[in-house]
Order: structure tokens, then sequence, then C-alpha cells
């Protein structure tokens, strides 16, 4: 069975790139074949985290080029099971993904042969992750114990549980509807909570409050802690458990706690992750107990969800004018 693996994060320089290439690592080193997918257009170094020059075509090019086929810049990274698609190396800082090519970019990931996937997005909350993040229940979302790292966490979860609600209902229906006025709403500072949202779905139908309450079970992430330097850094995890439960409804589950490393920079100067330069390093030995949890809580699949039409009726508007 196939795992998509998206790895999100709020705010960039969290360490998620350094995470993607050890986790694909240490999942390779269990025995399953992985490829690794620099998602984060515009700033992609996850060939870097891997020792991988960047003289190839990656998702930069597959985004201009129609002709070319996600599979074919699969590359080898030196590690047995392990592959890589590389960035926008090439052509760097330049992709804008258009809907269209989100849409078979998706497609033909979720084509690709691996046991599992693992997309390192774009930090951020924009429509583009998010959607990318929902296309399979199994995503992370990496996290620093630092206040402005906690505060981006909690809007992407908001952004993802919203866009998970909206997406879970057809197009033009009310209930899209109101879920986006309630989320402008909150934006403008109303203290409401999903809990209210449902409620107020269900005076439009006991069906539609059922089926956000589906969307919501289907955004639940599950969030990596890294960087940590105290066991007082426990806690501030526990303070986006405690908003994300309070205003969200949604139960954050920590899966891993990965200390600061101090010898994590020397490892990107030698090019080569961690995991094979020092096996027994503290963040090593962290990470492989995530990996552990990854193959033994297998996949629960995808969410159906309806697309968002409204990026179509955009583009399909601005070539009809
Ligand atoms: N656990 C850690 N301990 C120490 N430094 C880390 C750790 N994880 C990541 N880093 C450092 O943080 C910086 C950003 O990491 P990177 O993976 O590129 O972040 P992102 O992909 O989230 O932007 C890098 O210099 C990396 O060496
Ligand atoms: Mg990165």
């Amino acid at each position: 069975m196939k795992t998509v693996i998206p790895v999100a994060s709020g705010k960039g320089g969290v360490g998620k790139s350094i995470f993607v290439a050890n986790l694909g690592v240490c999942l390779a080193q269990a025995g399953k074949t992985v490829i690794v997918v620099d998602l984060d257009l515009g700033g992609s170094n996850l060939h870097t985290c891997l020792g991988v020059r960047n003289s190839n075509a990656g998702i930069g090019q597959y985004i201009y080029d129609k002709n070319i086929r996600l599979e074919q810049l699969v590359l080898e990274t030196g590690q047995r099971k392990l592959f890589i698609v590389p960035g926008d190396s090439l052509l760097p800082g330049t992709a804008n993904l258009s809907y269209f090519r989100k849409l078979k970019l998706m497609k033909e990931l979720s084509a690709l042969v691996a046991d599992y996937i693992i997309l390192d997005l774009g930090a951020g909350s924009s429509f583009n992750t998010i959607d990318f993040f929902l296309a399979s229940q199994n995503g992370i979302l990496i996290c620093t114990p630092e206040t402005t790292s906690v505060l981006n966490a909690y809007s992407f979860l908001k952004g993802v549980v919203f866009r998970s609600m909206y997406r879970s209902f057809p197009p033009d229906c009310p209930e899209r509807e109101l879920v986006h006025s309630y989320l402008t709403a909150r934006i403008e500072g109303a203290d409401r909570s999903v809990e209210q949202l449902i409620g107020q779905l269900a005076s439009i139908s006991e069906a539609s409050a059922q089926q956000a309450r589906k969307a919501l079970e289907a955004a639940q992430v599950r969030v990596v802690l890294n960087m940590g330097r105290h066991s007082r850094d426990i806690a501030i995890g526990g303070k986006l458990r405690e908003i994300a439960g309070k205003n969200l409804n949604t139960d954050v589950a920590y899966i891993g706690f990965l200390p600061y490393e101090e010898h994590m920079s020397s490892s990107i100067i030698r090019r080569s992750p961690l995991a094979l330069l020092d096996p027994q390093a503290a963040y090593v030995k962290a990470l492989r107990s995530v990996a552990d949890r990854i193959i033994s809580e297998p996949a629960s699949g995808s969410f159906p969800y309806y697309q968002d039409d409204d990026d179509l009726r955009a583009v399909a508007s601005a070539a009809l004018q």
C-alpha cells in the first residue's frame, strides 16, 4: 500500500527539508521504497539536504513543460531505495503553479510507484500548499517551540480545517458560502468556534452538519516538534494542542519531539543527511521512532473532496474575456 506524506510548516526555516530528507533515509533503511518530492517552489533545497547535485530538471521545469511527465524527474540519491524529485533548482524562484498543473501534479504524484511518497511543501498557508496537504490524511506539520512558529502553525491548522470543510461541499452551494463567510468573519476578530459554525450548518440541514464533522475528522493533523532544547518546550507544544482543540475542534496529535542538534549544519556542509553521518545522534534516534510509528500506523486513505472550482472559474473568466 502506498502512503503519501505531505510535510508542511506555518513558518519557513523550522527544519522541514532536513526532516523530509532524514525521514526518507530512515524509511529506506527500514526496507521501504521512498520518493521525496521537493514542492517548496521558490525555496527548494531538498536536494542539498540529501547531497544530490542540482543539475537535473525538477518540478520547476515540469510546471512549464507539459511534455515532461513526473516519473521522468525521479533521481537516485545514492541511498538504496531512496529517490528524489528535485524542486526548481534550475529555474529558482520562477514557479507559479496554475490550477490545471496542480491537479495534474497531484494525479501524477499519487501514480508514482513507491511505498512512501514524502512531499516537502512550501512554508505558509496558501491554498496550493493546503490542497497538497489535504491530498492525504497522513500530513505532518513541523513546528518549533518558538512563539512565532506556534502561531504560524495554528494559522496553518486553521487553514486546513476551514479548507477541508469548504471542499467537502460541492461548488455553488450555501454551505460553502457559510464556511467562507465564517472564516472571513473570524479574521475580522469575531470570537466564534468551529463548533458554532457546525451549528449554523445544521440549520441548513443535519446532513450538512454531519458532512462538516466528517471533513473535520479528515483534517486531523500530526505534529512534529523540531529543535526542542528543554523539557519546557513540550508545554509550548501543548499550547498549540489546547488552542486547536478549543477553537478548531481539532485534536493535534504529536508524533515526534526532535531535539536541537548541534551537528546539523555540518551534515549540510558535508552534503549528507545526519541519519547517514551519525546514526546514533539524538535527532536520528528520535526520528527513527517517528518512522516506526509511520510504518506501524498505516494510511487511512484520502477524503473525497470536491475541487475548488473558484480557481477554475477565475482561470476561465480570464481566458474568456
Ligand atoms: N533539529 C535541528 N537542530 C538544529 N538545527 C536544525 C534542526 N533541524 C533543522 N535545523 C537547521 O535549520 C535550518 C533550516 O532547516 P530547513 O530544513 O532548511 O528548514 P525549512 O525546510 O523548514 O525551511 C537549517 O540550517 C538546518 O540545519
Ligand atoms: Mg525547506
